[in-house]
């Protein structure tokens, strides 16, 4: 399961005694990623798909696989790359609408892809001409949006209900399988929303003349957050098993998920040093160019977070305090305060939990400061994690 015997520890005081580190490790819990991937493929209600920009580490998406996961939505020829790697008898999708020119033809000669998406007539004829379409499926991605979702992704990709019988049509004259697909957002916080697009999705599909196979709903699926509270993930498949039910679909209709940040966010940890602290303030060595680069969109603004010094854990009372990441750009603050021990100091280290998703893959060298230390622990649970 390890894939680097050097870099896996029982838990974080070994790393801390071992290394004591001054740059930021990124810490992934194996067991925590196995029996969350597990949890969702048993509840989920269809076929499930990691969305792997949401953590495209190869150990990340490794593990995942382990957990059951064999679908992946990659949007990119790397990403594609990047599974085939780490994982066998997998199969991949291609589903962006917007893809390097031959990207598609070589995922398909190389990797065997045959599922791809586009979101207005335009991009038929160009994908047409890279791939075989009589062996392929063709998502039309419709735009959808509702108001509990925190990103709304409707406004770059998706195209309105009512353009999508003729993007259906399109793609049936192209000599391809046509399917269905939407994306209600990310971090959705209530189970309506999907509701509301399949809602949608069912007034469209009643308008076709043909019958859908494939329904890919997308991600979206969030996660709770200390103080940031979302309803359970059974709540959304109920919700959603409930209304698929009544979609007009094929007689072996499948339905689909993305889900990115609700398999990628638990098993990872950041572990931060304490540079610097100036009463309430205290500034880490890593920050919103670093493992908390989503945040920097609309996000949650709590955290799990344990203290530790001198290798051992430290308790007492806590207090809030502002907390700032290295760079010299005063956008480098964490959204909302963070409750820590009163007497945190510099050289104290925190482990901030529940930080899997858009964190590794969207970090950056800005002013010099990027940690490449990703580790394994083997023993325990992140900060945050909950079952
Ligand atoms: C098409 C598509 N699918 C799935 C996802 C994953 O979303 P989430 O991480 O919110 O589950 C995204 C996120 O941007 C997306 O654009």
């Amino acid at each position: 399961m390890v894939s680097n015997p050097e870099n896996t520890f029982a838990n974080i005081r070994d790393l801390l005694r071992v290394w004591s580190p001054s740059e930021p490790v990124y810490c992934i819990y194996p067991d925590a990623y196995v029996r969350n991937a597990r949890d969702f493929v048993t509840g989920f209600p269809g076929r499930v798909l990691f969305a792997v920009k949401a953590n495209a580490h190869p150990d990340v998406v490794r593990l995942i696989h382990e957990g059951g996961v064999s679908h992946f939505d990659c949007a990119s020829l790397p990403e594609i790359e990047t599974v085939h790697s780490v994982c066998d008898n997998v199969t991949c999708y291609f589903m962006t609408p917007v893809r390097l020119r031959g990207s598609a033809k070589e995922a398909q000669e190389r990797y065997g892809v045959r599922h791809f998406m586009v979101d207005h007539q335009s991009g038929i004829g160009p994908l047409a001409s890279e791939i075989d379409m009589s062996s392929s499926v063709v998502f039309a991605r419709m735009a959808v949006s509702h108001e509990s979702a925190m990103l709304d992704l409707s406004s770059r990709f998706g195209a309105p209900p009512d353009d999508i019988p003729a993007i259906i049509e399109g793609i049936s004259s192209a000599g391809a399988e046509p399917a269905l697909a939407f994306n209600v957002g990310s971090m959705v916080t209530s189970p309506e929303a999907y509701r509301h697009s399949i809602g949608l999705a069912k007034t469209v599909l009643e308008g076709l003349p043909v019958k859908i196979r494939l329904v890919d709903i997308g991600g979206g699926f969030p996660r709770s957050y200390p103080g940031f509270e979302v309803p359970p993930l059974s709540d959304y498949f109920n919700a959603i098993r409930k209304d698929v039910a009544t979609l007009p679909l094929a007689e072996n209709a499948e339905i689909m998920g993305e889900p990115g940040r609700a398999l990628a966010g638990p098993g990872l940890s950041a572990l931060v040093e304490v540079c610097l602290r100036k009463e309430d303030r205290i500034y880490l060595n890593d920050g919103m160019y670093g493992i908390f680069w989503e945040l920097r969109f609309k996000g949650h603004d709590r955290f799990a977070v344990r203290a530790f010094r001198d290798g051992n854990a430290l308790q007492g009372e806590n207090r809030s305090f502002r907390v700032y990441g290295p760079t010299c750009d005063s956008t480098d603050k964490l959204p909302g305060d963070v409750d820590l021990p009163a007497d945190i100091r510099p050289g104290d280290h925190l482990e901030f939990g529940c930080l899997g998703a858009y964190s590794l893959s969207g970090r950056t060298d800005f002013n010099g400061f990027r940690s490449d230390r990703i580790v394994t622990i083997t023993e325990g649970t992140p900060p945050g994690y909950s079952q």
